[in-house]
């Protein structure tokens, strides 16, 4: 199981978010959680990236225990930050650097890439999500969707193909960015107009 979660409860502040939860998420499987708000996704999510424990029941990642004494142990933490990354709902929480390049380029820093690595995988990652022209921009001077997407760079420039980079051809790493984020670019042809229709939705550029 990619991940398993065990008659988990977390509160907060005494408030139960989850209580008594029970799930798993096979390998290579692509999941929406859906619920109404307030039902605890968020919380979840958070559990899953290991920034809430619970208060009883367990949380695992590939059999191995979400604990807080794991993430105490670094190179632990580093291995599952390189495999698992976390889009906030709210990119706001999310955003804290100078400028969009550098947001996006934070964390392959953090993880020690040489520059010329960074800079190639930042820009690659920007242009994939076509925000590329915004690199020098400050994220707070950003509209809602533009921020999103840099959050959303700032997680998948980190992707797992990184380590076998050297050797993989663009279009393998590209497909791989298309898999995870489904369809989130729309199409050349679609956008003729400043208001055009894609799959019975209005959308407004
Ligand atoms: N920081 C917090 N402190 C106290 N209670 C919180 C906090 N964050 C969330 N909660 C509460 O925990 C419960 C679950 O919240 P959560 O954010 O996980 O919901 P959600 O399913 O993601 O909702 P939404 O659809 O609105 O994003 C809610 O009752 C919420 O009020
Ligand atoms: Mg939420």
């Amino acid at each position: 199981m990619l991940f398993d979660v065990d008659q988990l409860t977390f509160r907060y502040e005494g408030n139960a978010a989850l209580n008594n939860l029970s799930l798993s998420i096979p390998e290579a499987s692509r999941v929406a959680l859906l619920g109404a708000n307030g039902s605890g996704k968020s919380t979840l999510l958070r559990v899953l990236d290991g920034l809430h424990f619970g208060a009883s029941g367990v949380a695992r990642f590939r059999g191995e225990d979400l604990s807080e004494e794991h993430f105490a142990d670094d190179q632990w933490a580093f291995a599952f930050r390189r495999q698992v990354g976390l889009v906030f709902q709210n990119p706001d929480a999310q955003l804290f650097n100078p400028t969009v390049f550098d947001e996006v380029a934070f964390s392959p820093l953090q993880m020690r890439w040489s520059k010329a690595d960074i800079k190639e995988r930042v820009m690659e990652t920007l242009d994939f999500l076509q925000i590329g022209h915004l690199k020098d921009r400050p994220p707070q001077r950003l509209s809602g969707g533009e921020k999103k997407r840099v959050a959303l760079a700032s997680v998948l420039v980190l992707d797992p193909a990184h380590d076998q980079r050297a050797h993989a051809p663009i279009a393998n790493r590209k497909r791989f960015l298309h898999r995870v984020i489904c369809r989130l670019q729309i199409p050349q042809s679609q956008r003729a107009g400043p208001v055009y229709r894609t799959g019975g939705a209005v959308c407004i550029r």
